[in-house]
C-alpha cells in the first residue's frame, strides 16, 4: 500500500496499521498470522470496521490456515453457487479456489481471466456474506488488481435528489450470472428484469455491526428496483452506478504472492481487472456468512468516513 500516512501502534504489540491515503483499506503489519493470538485478532478485527479493507502481506499459510484465519471473523459459509462444477475438487469445501489454471484442461478454479464487474459478494442471497478474503498464491505480472470502492461515502455523497428516490426502496438482486459474465449452472437467460431470479434488499444498508448506512447495489446486470417502471429502474440504477464507481471513492490492489486482502461486503464493492490468458493467477478465498440486509431509519446519521477515518 503506497502512500501511507501515520503507523499507529496497537496495544497488541507486534501489531501496526497503516492506512492509506484514499478513502478505504490499510495494511495491517503483524508478522505471520498464524502466531497471532486472541488479543491480536480483536485488532485486526477493529482494523477492517474501520478502514473497510486491509491488506496483510508477506503470508505462507497452507489451506487450514487460511480457514483457521478466516474463522476469526464469522462461520465461514462454503459459497455453493461460486462453483461452476468443473474446477477441480478440493480437500477443504471452505475453501474457493479463484483462478484460470487448467490442470490437464480442467480449470482448478472459477472466474478465469475475466474483467470481474463491480460487486458485492452474493448479494444474490437472502444471506448475503459479511467478509470475504483472498489469498495469493501466484499472481500475474501485470494485470488482475482488485479494486475496492466505499459505499458508506457513495451513499454520504450521493447527490440528495437522487437519495430522495432511493430511500426505503428495495433493489432485486440476480442469481443468473457470476461476476465474470458466465451463465450459472442451471440457470436460464433473463428475458425481463423484473422476473429474475434472487431475493430483495434495501438499496441503503444500516451496517450491522458499526450502525452506519451504506448503499447496497449488488451487481449491475439485471437489477430492478422494486415497483418502479422498468425505464425507471434503469435510469436510476444508471445514476447509482455512475456515482458509486467514481475512483474518488476506490482504492485499486496490486497483488504480491502472499498478501491476504479481507473486505466487508456489507459497505464495499470489488471489482478485478482482466490478465494476460498466458499468465497464471491462482488466489484462494475464505468468507463468512452474514445477515439479512436491513435499513434502519433510525440508526446512525454521521459520516462512517469522518468517524473512523478522521482526517482521511
Ligand atoms: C472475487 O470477486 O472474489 C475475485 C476477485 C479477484 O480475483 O481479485
Amino acid at each position: 500500500m503506497q502512500d501511507q500516512t501515520t503507523i499507529t501502534p496497537s496495544s497488541a504489540r507486534s501489531i501496526q496499521i497503516v492506512p492509506a491515503q484514499v478513502p478505504l483499506g490499510a495494511e495491517v503489519r503483524c508478522g505471520d498470522v498464524p502466531a497471532l493470538d486472541e488479543t491480536a485478532f480483536r485488532e485486526v478485527y477493529r482494523a477492517i470496521l474501520d478502514h473497510l479493507v486491509i491488506l496483510i502481506r508477506g503470508q505462507t499459510l497452507t489451506d487450514p490456515e487460511l480457514i483457521a484465519f478466516g474463522r476469526h471473523f464469522g462461520q465461514l459459509d462454503f459459497a455453493p453457487l461460486a462453483r461452476t462444477g468443473k474446477e477441480k475438487a478440493r480437500p477443504h469445501p471452505e475453501i474457493i479456489v479463484v483462478s484460470n489454471v487448467l490442470d490437464n484442461g480442467v480449470p482448478i478454479g472459477v472466474l478465469r481471466d475475466a474483467e470481474v464487474v463491480w460487486h458485492s459478494d452474493n448479494s444474490y442471497r437472502e444471506k448475503p456474506l459479511s467478509y470475504s478474503a483472498l489469498y495469493a498464491l501466484e499472481v500475474p505480472a501485470t494485470g488482475g488488481d482488485t479494486g475496492f470502492a466505499n459505499m458508506y461515502l457513495a451513499l454520504e455523497t450521493l447527490p440528495a435528489d437522487l437519495r430522495h428516490r432511493v430511500e426505503g426502496r428495495t433493489l432485486k438482486h440476480d442469481m443468473t450470472y457470476n461476476s465474470a459474465g458466465d451463465l450459472r449452472a442451471g440457470f436460464t437467460p433473463v428475458a425481463d428484469v423484473r422476473d429474475a431470479p434472487g431475493p430483495s434488499h434495501p438499496i441503503i444498508r444500516t451496517h450491522p455491526e458499526t450502525g452506519y448506512h451504506a448503499l447496497y447495489l449488488g451487481r449491475r446486470p439485471n437489477a430492478y428496483i422494486n415497483g418502479l417502471s422498468v425505464a425507471e429502474s434503469e435510469e436510476i440504477l444508471d445514476a447509482l452506478w455512475r456515482h458509486a464507481t467514481q475512483p474518488r471513492f476506490t482504492w485499486h490492489h496490486q497483488w504480491r504472492a502472499g498478501d491476504i486482502v479481507i473486505w466487508d461486503n456489507r459497505c464495499v464493492m470489488h471489482h478485478r481487472e482482466p490478465f494476460d490468458a498466458g499468465a497464471r493467477r491462482i488466489m484462494h478465498r475464505v468468507q463468512c456468512a452474514g445477515d439479512v440486509p436491513r435499513y434502519d431509519p433510525a440508526a446512525k446519521r454521521g459520516s462512517h468516513a469522518r468517524a473512523a477515518l478522521g482526517s482521511r
